[in-house]
């Protein structure tokens, strides 16, 4: 068997596993969430609900993978204690590969809007007004046409490889990304009406605080966002260093994450009520502000239609920041799938990844052409059901199955004084029962109401 891949540094990983935590969840998913839920009430609960209930999650794949140095199926295999446990771990493994290629299917969808949107202003600006007004509709040869492009992106750095793909494309967009982000902050900030939307975001409403809607939505969000549940995480933890403390980057990349999603509230809700100043319709027909794929692609290209030249400029910047985001997010998807089928099947990672990568952007495109019926079912199933469901299992894994001396060792690897810290006081009893007796409180909400 080939050696595995393995991040060069910490930098490296933290540059990748960001990339994969902060994506269009981030950008588009939080914001839009925080507005319709009560403003800085719903940060308080997301940021409860991520460092209580995701963060040990987070931890938990990053020490199987990194313990397994194998794909999710392995990893949870090699941890079960006789034949029941196994099985348990082969069908954990399988979902979550299964949930994670249906979820690239559809966040391909949005990936290639925001590619497609990226080079509208550059072909408005060239003056080729038919490729313009084409890339603005939401036709379907414009949505298949940069569906596949995205997915063909994905699989190109993919196919590269831990070192040459993931991480160094991971080190060069998520720096890119962020300065983009901090400059439309800037920019977006003197113009009128933004003191409006920081005031919606910043200014809590307790009194929705503890609905149970919003609590539901932040613990949907939060795993999302860092993208759990599926092994995305437990793959790249096996490309962990095993001279690397996993409780130090663990916590770093969920307060990466979840300064991004901060941050990126600081530049949608402003944007909205900006559009609103200028005469964009921001609020739908029940009055409840536009989320889901409205807000970026109806909201925000009026906005920036309003600003006249440096509309055109400030749409580039926004879209290409939403495009990296995306794409350093899909990789981690696909690597999934990859990494099972290397590793299992014998076929190089080149084959494998063109192979999976196909079929996946075959089901992404079948989800296109019937976008109506498919794409809402598939984005529920997905992140409603299957997602909180299978980090369940995670932690039942974790917790329960593997020996907690086992885990430990996996632990002090790299940071010998770990039995001794605040993280191992508490985390385990975490992972144990707060985890799985919360994620099934939410999902028994969720079934029945
Ligand atoms: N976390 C990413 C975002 O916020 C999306 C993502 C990447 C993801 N890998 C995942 C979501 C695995 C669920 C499962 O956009």
């Amino acid at each position: 068997m080939p050696a595995r891949g393995e991040f060069s540094s910490r930098f490296g990983f933290l540059m990748a596993a960001s990339g994969s935590a902060i994506g269009l969840g981030n950008i588009w998913g939080f914001p839009t969430n925080a507005a319709s839920n009560g403003g800085a009430a719903f940060l308080l609960v997301y940021l409860v609900l991520v460092f209580g209930l995701a963060w040990p999650a987070l931890m938990a794949e990053l020490i199987i993978g990194r313990h397994a140095q194998s794909n999710a199926v392995r990893a949870l295999q090699g941890l079960a204690r006789g034949p029941l446990t196994r099985r348990l771990g082969t069908i954990v493994g399988f979902a979550g590969i299964l949930t994670v290629s249906l979820i690239l299917s559809f966040y391909a969808i949005i990936g290639g809007w925001m590619l497609a949107w990226a080079v509208e202003a550059p072909a408005r600006l060239l003056g080729w007004e038919a490729a313009s007004s084409w890339l603005r509709a939401d036709g379907l040869s414009r949505n298949v046409l940069f569906d596949a492009l995205f997915m063909g992106l994905t699989i190109l750095i993919i196919m590269a490889g831990v070192r040459n793909g993931i991480e160094k494309w991971g080190t060069r967009l998520m720096p890119s990304l962020f300065l983009i982000l901090l400059g439309l902050i800037v920019y977006v900030m003197t113009l009128d009406g933004a003191m409006d939307g920081l005031a919606v975001y910043l200014i809590p409403d307790f009194s929705e605080a503890l609905d149970p809607q919003l609590i539901i939505s932040a613990l949907g969000q939060a795993f999302f966002s860092l993208s759990l549940g599926v092994g995305t995480m437990l793959v790249y933890g096996s490309y962990i260093s095993p001279r690397e403390s996993l409780s130090t980057v663990g916590w770093m990349v969920a307060a990466l994450d979840t300064s991004f999603a901060f941050l990126a509230g600081l530049l949608i809700l402003p944007a909205m009520y900006v559009a609103l100043a200028s005469g964009v319709e921001i609020f739908d027909a029940s009055g409840a502000l536009v989320a889901g794929p409205g807000l970026i692609v109806a909201v925000l290209p009026a906005l920036f239609d309003t600003m006249g030249g440096a509309g055109g400029i400030i749409s580039v910047a926004f879209f290409i920041l939403m495009s990296i985001a995306a794409l350093t997010s899909s990789i981690s998807m696909l690597e999934v799938p990859v990494a099972y089928v290397v590793e299992t099947r014998g076929i190089s990672r080149h084959r494998a990844t063109l192979l999976i990568g196909l079929l996946i952007t075959a089901i992404s495109l079948t989800i296109v052409a019937n976008f109506g019926v498919l794409f809402d079912s598939v984005v529920t199933l997905t992140t409603e059901y299957s997602q909180p469901l299978l980090g369940l299992f995670f932690a039942v894994f974790v917790g329960w199955i593997w020996h907690r001396h086992g885990v430990l060792e996996e632990l002090k690897k790299g940071h010998a004084g770990v039995e001794h810290t605040l993280f191992w006081k508490f985390w385990p009893f975490y992972i144990r029962y707060v985890c799985p007796v919360a994620i099934l409180a939410v999902y028994v909400q969720l079934i029945w109401f």
